[in-house]
C-alpha cells in the first residue's frame, strides 16, 4: 500500500512541519486535530485539509495517523483514538523518546515517524535535510514509512525502540546540552559589551570539524592541554557566574579523561 491520505493529531511544531512538508510532497492530508478549534483551523487551512476538535468526528479511512502531541498526550490521545478508529489503521507518533509500545495495548499496525531536528513553529525548516527514523512492527508498514519519509527528506533510517532511545539521549547532549553553553557564551559576553557574533565561526567550524573527524580528536582548549593557570583565570571570572562556573569546572574535569568516558 502507498500511502497517500493522512490525519495529523496535534497542531504544535511538529503537526505544523511536518504536515507542510508532507503536503508539499504531494500527500493528502485530511485531517487536522487540535483540541482548540482555530488552532486547527490555522493548520488544516494552509494545508488544504479539514480542521476538527472532537475525535469523534475523524476521518475513518486514512492511510495513516500522525500522532503529534506532547510526550505525555500520546498514551491518552491513542486510548481514545482506539474508540473510533479500526484497529487494523496504520498509527505512527513522532516522539524521540516515547516507544512504540505504547501503542501495544490499542493497535495492529503501530510504528514510529521521528525528525530528528529541533522544530519551531516561527523557524522556517527545510525539512528534505531532516534525518527521519522509521520503525514499524509489520515490515510492510514499515517499507511504507521508509519510502514516505523518502518523498520528504534526504536521509531516513530504519531505527528500532531501543536505537531510538540511545538517538534521542545523544539529542539531548548535541542540541539542548551545547545550545546551553551557547547561552553561557551569550550572557558573558553580553554582560562585557562583546559581540557574540565575533564567536559564531568558531560554533560552525566545531561543527564542521567534526564530520569527518571524531569529536574526541578535535578537542582543543585550556583543559585538554593541562593549562591550569589559563583555568585558573576563568574560574577568578565566573566568580560572579555561579551556575556558569559549575558548568566550567565539570566540563573542564571530564575532557582530559574523554578516553575513558
Ligand atoms: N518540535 C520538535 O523539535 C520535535 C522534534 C522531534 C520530535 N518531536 C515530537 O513531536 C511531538 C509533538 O511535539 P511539538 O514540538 O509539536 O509539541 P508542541 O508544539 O508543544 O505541540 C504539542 C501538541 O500536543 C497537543 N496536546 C498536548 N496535550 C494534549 C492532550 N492531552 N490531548 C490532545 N492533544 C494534546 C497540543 O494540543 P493543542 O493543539 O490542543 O494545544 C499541541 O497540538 C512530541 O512527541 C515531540 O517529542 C518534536
Amino acid at each position: 500500500m502507498n500511502i497517500q491520505s493522512i490525519v495529523i493529531i496535534g497542531a504544535g511544531n511538529m503537526a505544523w512541519h511536518l504536515g507542510h512538508a508532507l503536503k508539499i510532497a504531494g500527500l493528502e492530508i485530511k485531517q487536522v486535530f487540535s483540541r482548540k478549534l482555530e488552532k486547527a483551523i490555522q493548520l488544516a487551512d494552509s494545508l488544504d485539509g479539514q480542521a476538527i476538535n472532537d475525535l469523534q468526528s475523524i476521518d475513518q479511512h486514512s492511510d495513516l495517523y500522525i500522532i503529534a502531541v506532547s510526550d505525555q498526550a500520546i498514551a491518552a490521545v491513542s486510548q481514545q483514538l482506539v474508540l473510533r478508529l479500526s484497529p487494523n489503521v496504520m498509527i505512527v507518533h513522532t516522539s524521540g523518546a516515547t516507544p512504540s509500545t505504547i501503542f501495544d495495548a490499542h493497535f495492529l499496525r503501530k510504528g514510529i515517524f521521528y525528525p530528528l531536528q529541533s522544530l519551531s513553529k516561527d523557524k522556517k525548516t527545510d525539512f528534505t535535510k531532516v534525518p527521519i527514523c522509521v520503525h514499524a512492527n509489520l515490515q510492510e508498514d514499515a517499507e511504507n514509512l521508509y519510502q514516505l519519509g523518502r518523498r520528504i527528506s534526504h536521509q531516513v533510517a530504519y531505527i528500532d525502540d531501543q536505537q531510538r532511545a540511545v538517538l534521542h539521549i545523544a539529542a539531548v547532549f548535541v542540541n539542548n546540552f551545547s545550545n546551553y553553553l551557547f547561552h553561557v557564551g551569550s550572557e558573558i559576553t553580553k554582560d562585557a559589551n562583546v559581540p557574540f557574533e565575533l564567536l559564531l565561526p568558531l560554533i560552525q567550524e566545531t561543527v564542521e570539524k567534526i564530520k569527518d573527524q571524531p569529536p574526541q580528536k578535535m578537542q582543543t582548549g585550556p583543559a585538554i592541554r593541562d593549562d591550569q593557570n589559563t583555568i585558573d583565570r576563568h574560574l577568578a571570572f565566573l566568580e560572579n557566574y555561579p551556575s556558569f562556573a559549575e558548568v566550567y569546572q565539570l566540563i573542564s574535569r571530564l575532557i582530559p579523561n574523554m578516553n575513558s568516558k
